[in-house]
C-alpha cells in the first residue's frame, strides 16, 4: 500500500481513470522525445496538458475540498489588506487605472478585492484575469457572477497579456506553479534531472547538464553537500519581460513562498524546494498521482527581481508577508473583528496563520516592482545591493 492509500486518500475510480489518461499522454510525449523529459517539461505536462493536466482539468483544487488552501481562500482579511496599497496605486492614476490578476484560482481574491476597493471608492476601471486553466476560468466566472452587477461588469478574462496596463498587476501563488528545472550537483559537476520509464513506472534519470545558462545565479558549489538537489525557473525571465513591457504605469504585487538566492541555494537546502500537494498532504514526489496533485517549487525572488530590473522595472519593496500585511494595516481589520459580536474565531485563526512565522508569515514574501522609487533596503535584502541601481531610486519603499 502506498502512503495516500494508507491515509485513506486513494483516488476514486473516475480520478484514477483521469490520471491514467494523463499518464498515457505523458508517456507518448516521453517516447516521442526519445525516452527522457527534462523536469520542467514533465511539470508542464502534469499541470497544464490541455484537458488533462492538474490545472487544466476538472477536479476541485483550492479550498477544503481540494488539495491546498491559499491566503485568499482562508480569509477575506488578506484581500482587504492588499486593497490598501492597490487603492493608493489606482488613486495615483486619477481613477483611470486597471488591474490584471494572473492565475486567479477560485476567483476569491478578485471577489474580495473588488468589494474592498469599492468600499474605498478606488475601483479599477477594469479587472482583467489571465488564467491558463479553462476549468478555473469557469469557476472564477461563477464566483464573480455573485458580485453586484456594477462590479462583475468590470471583470473580463484575457488569453494573453494586454498590450498596455496602467495600474496594478497581481499574482498570488502563481510563480511557484510555473515549470522549473531540477538540477543535481554530484561528484563535482551538474546534472539535469529528467523523467524516464523504468519498468512499469516513471523514475528520475540524471543527465549531464548541457544548457549552462541554467546555472546563472547559482553559487560556487565548493563545500556543498553531495548530492545537492535544487531547482531553477528560467521561465520567470520571460514573465518579467512581458510584465515590464505591458505595465506602462503602476506596479505589480508578486506574492509567493520563497527566498532570496542566498537562502534558496543554501548548502543546508540540499533537497531543493520541490513540493507536491494532494488532499492537504505535502510531499516530495511529483512522479505519482499525475493530474491529481499540485507540483510547485519555491520562488527565487532574487532571480525574479533581477529579471524585472533587467527589463526596466524598479524594485519598490520586498518583505515577509507578516511584516508587509502589518505595514499595510491588517491590524486595524483584526481590531474590528475583535470588536464584533460574536467574535469570528475562524477569521482570527486564519489571520494567525497568515501572520505566524511558523506558518505563512515568513515563508511567504511580497515583491513589489513597478515605476516608483527603488528601495535600497529591498535590493540589499535580495543580494542586489551591489548592483547598479535602476533609474533614479532612493531609499523609499513602495508607496
Ligand atoms: C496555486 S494557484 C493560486 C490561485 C490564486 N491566485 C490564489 O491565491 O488562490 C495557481 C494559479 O495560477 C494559474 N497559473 C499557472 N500558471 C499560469 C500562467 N502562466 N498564467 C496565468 N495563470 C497561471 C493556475 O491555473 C492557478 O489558477
Amino acid at each position: 500500500m502506498v502512503w495516500y492509500e494508507r491515509a485513506g486518500l486513494a483516488p476514486d475510480e473516475a480520478a484514477r481513470e483521469h490520471s491514467h489518461r494523463l499518464a498515457r499522454h505523458i508517456d507518448e510525449v516521453l517516447t516521442d522525445a526519445g525516452g527522457w523529459l527534462d523536469f520542467a517539461r514533465f511539470m508542464e505536462l502534469a499541470l497544464y496538458a490541455p484537458g488533462l493536466g492538474y490545472y487544466a482539468a476538472g477536479a476541485v483544487k483550492l479550498g477544503r475540498e481540494g488539495d491546498f488552501v491559499t491566503a485568499p481562500e482562508m480569509t477575506p482579511l488578506f484581500a482587504r489588506t492588499l486593497a490598501n496599497p492597490i487603492a493608493r496605486t489606482l488613486a495615483s492614476l486619477d481613477g483611470s487605472g486597471e488591474m490584471l490578476e494572473l492565475g486567479a484560482g477560485s476567483g476569491q481574491l478578485a471577489f474580495d478585492l473588488l468589494l474592498s476597493l469599492q468600499q474605498q471608492q478606488a475601483l479599477p476601471t477594469h479587472y482583467w484575469i489571465m488564467e491558463v486553466s479553462p476549468d478555473l476560468r469557469s469557476r472564477q466566472r461563477d464566483r464573480l457572477a455573485e458580485l453586484p452587477d456594477d462590479l462583475f461588469r468590470r471583470v473580463s478574462w484575457c488569453e494573453r497579456w494586454p498590450e498596455q496596463i496602467r495600474g496594478v498587476v497581481l499574482a498570488n501563488e502563481v510563480l511557484d506553479a510555473m515549470p522549473a528545472q531540477r538540477l543535481r550537483w554530484h561528484d563535482g559537476r551538474w546534472y539535469q534531472a529528467g523523467v524516464a520509464r523504468m519498468g512499469g513506472h516513471w523514475g528520475w534519470e540524471y543527465r549531464w547538464l548541457e544548457d549552462e545558462t541554467l546555472l546563472e545565479g547559482l553559487p560556487d558549489m565548493t563545500g556543498y553537500p553531495d548530492p545537492y538537489d535544487t531547482e531553477v525557473a528560467p521561465v520567470v525571465e520571460g514573465v518579467m519581460a512581458t510584465l515590464a513591457s505591458s505595465l506602462v504605469e503602476g506596479r505589480a504585487f508578486l506574492i509567493d513562498y520563497g527566498f532570496p538566492a542566498r537562502e534558496y541555494y543554501h548548502p543546508q537546502r540540499s533537497g531543493g524546494t520541490l513540493m507536491c500537494h494532494y488532499r492537504h498532504h505535502a510531499h516530495g514526489d511529483p512522479l505519482v498521482l499525475p493530474g491529481l496533485q499540485d507540483i510547485t517549487v519555491h520562488v527565487d525572488f532574487t532571480r525574479v527581481a533581477q529579471a524585472a530590473r533587467r527589463y526596466g522595472l524598479r524594485l519598490e519593496a520586498w518583505a515577509g508577508q507578516a511584516q508587509w500585511l502589518m505595514d499595510e494595516g491588517i491590524v486595524e481589520h483584526l481590531e474590528s473583528l475583535h470588536r464584533a459580536v460574536p467574535v469570528d474565531y475562524r477569521q482570527l485563526g486564519a489571520a494567525q496563520k497568515l501572520l505566524s512565522p511558523a506558518e505563512m508569515g515568513e515563508l511567504f514574501k511580497v515583491l513589489v516592482v513597478g515605476h516608483g522609487s527603488e528601495s535600497q533596503a529591498a535590493l540589499t535584502a535580495l543580494g542586489l545591493g551591489e548592483e547598479e541601481p535602476n533609474g533614479s531610486g532612493d531609499q523609499a519603499s513602495e508607496g
